[in-house]
């Protein structure tokens, strides 16, 4: 399934701002593409409670599955600063269990990108294989 980078871009952005990101003013946007071309987009949702705030990436993911979807192609995430975000190694964990093949778009606020794979991102993941192996 190919993709139009600029539409998951557009998307990402959207959702970025969304965000609701008042303690860390850090506000992200994500994209994800599934392998029918469905696009599901995900902000970061911060709470008072700091450590029950969520990634704009594990958002799209998450909305993604609830709606039936389970194959992705790729993820499209930015900011709004002059860096690109990569997402979080908790955020690569939950993607690589549907996707390791995914491929994943970096972008900054002022529209520049790059694109990386997942695999790159999180090398030797631990993944469903060691789970289900029976234990010796
Ligand atoms: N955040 C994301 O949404 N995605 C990332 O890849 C990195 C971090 C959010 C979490 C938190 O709301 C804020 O950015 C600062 O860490």
């Amino acid at each position: 399934m190919s993709y139009s980078v600029e539409e998951l871009l557009a998307v990402a952005r959207a959702m970025r701002d969304r965000a609701y990101a008042p303690y860390s003013g850090f506000r992200v946007g994500a994209a994800l593409m599934c392998a029918d071309g469905a696009v599901y987009g995900g902000c970061n949702v911060e709470n008072a409670s700091f450590g029950l705030s969520i990634c704009a990436e594990r958002v799209a993911v998450f909305r993604a599955v609830a709606e039936g979807r389970r194959s992705f192609v790729a993820l499209a995430v930015t900011g709004s600063g002059p860096d690109p975000v990569y997402p979080c190694g908790a955020c690569r964990q939950v993607l690589h269990e549907f996707a390791p093949d995914l491929t994943v778009v970096v972008a900054n606020g002022r529209g520049e990108y790059w694109e990386c794979k997942l695999e790159d991102l999180l090398p030797r993941a631990f993944n469903r294989e060691f789970c289900l192996r029976e234990s010796i």
